[in-house]
């Protein structure tokens, strides 16, 4: 087989680029080690920077998002009993919206298998190879155990975390940089109306806790909570009732509480690749780098690795120009370090760490209280929530 881009990886990033490169004709192939519907039951993220939600218009998949997405002018931040609005509109002129990660991966698989795309689901043992050379190659075997071959222009390893595609960037080239948190986020979704319209991040004696949504009866909590916990430890009530002591208690009172239709715990990683390309094979979402939840920049970092790929692919296949490929890991890498300083130093700011001592305490407060008191730092947060420019 043959094709111009090789996509490993059918997650959001390897979707969304898949679609806005051969919305150009452009043709690509990609491979998905799960099934569709195990990828769709991946319960993820929620919040869309402005940026990614014009790159899913412009791959035109944006329909279903702009009609049942709700745009959030802005957040609530809570300490202890203690809350103030953050408006994002009034500090930056934009606001971000709220649609499920579920969604718009459903959108984007919709879109792609109504147009056909190829699209290898259940694939195994894939390998990369000569990424260096200019005819690199992908072998893999099918759903059916066949072995195959793609050769390529290009690869885009979009395959996440615990994928192949950052393992082929030799040991002696790559640098990782990583910082791993002392605690996890235990998340529920339950089919009650949101306790607020907006989001709530709260910090508080007991640990952090996030209020958030998927729709109007489709609410997601979280609270910190210990890396030795599992979920079978938390009962439902015992969720409720811990995250209800770390809210606020205008919103503890009115919370609509109900069955958890899904329960996990997830750790926190701060992580980063360098460099984010080897040859022509280029490293997009969470194949190079990780957030820590609580800057809600997971998503928003893949779209805009894609937003780079995408227009230095253009710009080689339609003006016979690559000098967007070869700068597309240091582009990539500005943005993405910024984005991760933003959710690093959001889960100091509200997060309980075992080693903080008095003197520790008080600074969280103090830096929570000049956010809440000043115009320039909520600017600056909320310049960094929105989403930098690309
Ligand atoms: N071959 C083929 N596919 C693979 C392989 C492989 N060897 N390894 C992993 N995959 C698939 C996974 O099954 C997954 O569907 O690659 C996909 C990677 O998707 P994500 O992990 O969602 O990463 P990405 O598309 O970059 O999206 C980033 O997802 O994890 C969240 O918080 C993250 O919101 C962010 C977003
Ligand atoms: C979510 O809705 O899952 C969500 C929202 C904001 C975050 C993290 C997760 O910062």
């Amino acid at each position: 087989m043959r094709t111009q881009i090789c996509i490993i990886g059918g997650g959001p990033s390897g979707l969304l680029l898949a679609k806005l490169l051969r919305n150009q004709g452009i043709d690509v192939r990609l491979l998905e080690r799960k099934t569709r519907d195990y990828v769709l039951g991946r319960i993820r993220a929620g919040v869309l920077e402005v940026g990614f939600v014009e790159l899913m218009r412009l791959a035109g998949v944006a329909e279903r998002m702009d009609k049942e997405g709700f745009t959030h002018d802005g957040t609530s931040i809570a300490l202890n009993n203690e809350v103030f609005h953050l408006d994002f509109v009034q500090h930056t002129g934009t606001p971000v919206v709220v649609y499920g990660q579920t969604e718009l991966t459903r959108d984007l698989y919709d879109a792609l298998e109504a147009d056909g795309a190829p699209i290898d689901f259940e694939v195994d043992q894939v390998e990369i190879h000569d990424a260096k050379s200019d005819a690199p190659y992908v072998t893999f075997t099918d759903r059916d155990g066949v072995s195959q071959r793609i050769d390529c222009d290009y690869i885009a390893g979009c395959d996440g975390f615990h994928g192949v595609s950052r393992q082929a960037i030799p040991t002696s080239v790559r640098r990782e940089y990583e910082k791993l948190y002392p605690f996890g986020w235990l998340g529920v979704l339950s089919e009650t109306p949101p306790v607020h319209h907006e989001l709530i991040y709260s910090g508080s004696d007991r640990g952090f806790a996030l209020c958030s949504m998927r729709n109007a009866n489709l609410s997601r909590y979280y609270i910190q909570c210990s890396l030795s916990d599992s979920p079978d430890d938390w009962s439902d009530e015992a969720f409720w009732q811990e995250l209800k002591r770390r809210i606020p208690e205008q919103f503890a009172d009115s919370i609509v509480t109900g069955p958890s239709i899904e329960k996990s715990i997830a750790p926190l990683r701060s992580f980063v690749c360098e460099p984010m390309q080897w040859g022509r094979l280029f490293l997009c979402g969470d194949a190079a780098h990780i957030v820590p939840p609580t800057g809600a920049k997971g998503l928003n970092t893949a779209a805009s690795d894609i937003h780079y790929l995408y227009y230095a692919l253009l710009q080689h296949y339609q003006d016979k120009d690559s000098a967007g490929l070869e700068a597309y890991s240091q582009k990539a890498l500005a943005r993405i370090w910024k984005a991760e300083r933003f959710s690093w130093s959001t889960t100091m700011l509200l997060h309980r760490f075992p080693e903080m001592n008095e003197f520790d305490l008080k600074m969280q407060v103090a830096d929570i209280h000049f956010l809440r008191d000043n115009e320039a730092a909520q600017k600056v947060f909320a310049q960094n929530y929105v989403g930098l420019p690309y």
